[in-house]
């Protein structure tokens, strides 16, 4: 019995299909690139998440191909004939066997890349502790020669296996290198590990990846692998005491930042400044970005941060200094950019 085919569905197939492909296509592309994208792999752990992620795009594209051909076998080319047993079998066969099997595939696939990503028996190489903290990273690097804090950037040896041991004071967050491997959530009261390898050096981004709050979007950190070399010699500069500043402009900066209170949140090693409520500052001259991965670290973006911070990150536990006199702020600025 002939068929009236309606043509305007099979073009509506076709361009819906077109369409799909393009952003498809777009989504690939733009993910080529990225220092936050997980398919941009930079490391062991992403690798294996990255070709679990292509199996599984490869394989949901050949179902997708087989449920549109079945649509349109069934709108376009109607058997004349009604085979019950045929349908049942499909039904069954389609919609309880093979997504079963389909599944257990994946579960046993995923449960096999785990060993690989958790802490090798053998130890890991390096040892970091970051606090997730509203809304910032506390950091600090064990060394055998001791404990190395910092704030809100994270570096790096190539070709090392660094285990973080991650935390969080009050609310739970995620963290999370897209380029090096898969998140971690960080919950108060408890210690949760995870094992990132880079296998190649590069500037990356990481993200808190869990919502905590009004300023979750403004929770990011610079990420640089570098070679052991570059990595020792960053991290011996990072334990030392904070330089005494020596221009005019700095000093001032340095008795303005001690009288107006900022040394009762943040540490400055080597100076009267040792609180720990807000990030360590001994070094934040030299660090890849102000705010956790909001600013640019450059003057202009000094001062912005200091006189508008709730602006800049809202709800954020530090209050703005908009309200000191404008020679002041410029001169707190020039001292923490100094701090190299
Ligand atoms: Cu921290 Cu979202």
């Amino acid at each position: 019995m002939p068929i009236d085919t309606p043509p305007r569905l099979s073009a509506l197939f076709l361009s819906a299909g077109a369409r799909l492909s393009i952003v498809i296509f777009a989504i690939v592309l733009s993910a080529c690139d990225g220092r936050q994208s997980a398919l941009n792999t930079a490391g062991r752990a992403a690798e294996r998440i990255a070709e679990l992620f292509w199996w599984m795009v490869a394989g949901g594209f050949i179902i997708w191909l087989l449920v549109v051909a079945l649509a349109v076998y069934s709108i376009h080319l109607r058997p004349v004939k009604e085979h019950p047993r045929l349908a049942a079998w499909l039904i069954l066969g389609g919609g309880a066997v093979f997504p079963v099997v389909v599944l257990a595939v994946l579960l046993v696939s995923g449960l096999a890349m785990m060993p690989h990503l958790r802490v090798p028996p053998d130890g890991a190489d390096l040892e970091i502790s970051v606090s997730g903290e509203q809304w910032w990273w506390r950091v600090r690097y064990h060394t055998p020669a001791g404990p190395v804090d910092l704030a809100n950037e994270i570096r790096l040896p190539v070709n090392r296996r660094a285990l973080f041991l991650l935390t969080s004071p009050d609310v739970i967050h995620s963290f999370w290198i897209p380029p090096l491997g898969g998140k971690m959530d960080m919950l108060p009261g408890r210690t949760t590990r995870l094992v990132l390898e880079p296998l190649r050096t590069g500037e990356f981004r990481g993200v808190c990846a869990e919502y905590c709050g009004a300023s979750h979007a403004f929770m990011g950190f610079p990420v640089r692998v570098t070679t052991q070399e570059a990595f020792d010699a960053w991290l011996e500069a990072q334990r030392a005491p904070a330089v005494v500043p020596t221009g005019a402009l700095e000093r001032r900066g340095q008795q303005a930042f001690l009288a107006n209170g900022c040394g009762a949140c943040h540490s400055v090693r080597g100076t009267a400044a040792d609180g720990r409520v807000g990030p360590d500052l001994t070094h934040v001259g030299s660090r890849l970005s102000l705010g956790a991965g909001v600013l640019a670290n450059t003057h202009a973006e000094f001062t912005r941060w200091i006189a508008q911070t709730g602006q800049v990150k809202p709800g954020v536990h530090m209050p703005s200094f908009g309200m000191l006199p404008e020679h002041d702020i410029n001169a707190i600025a020039r001292y923490l950019e100094s701090l190299q």
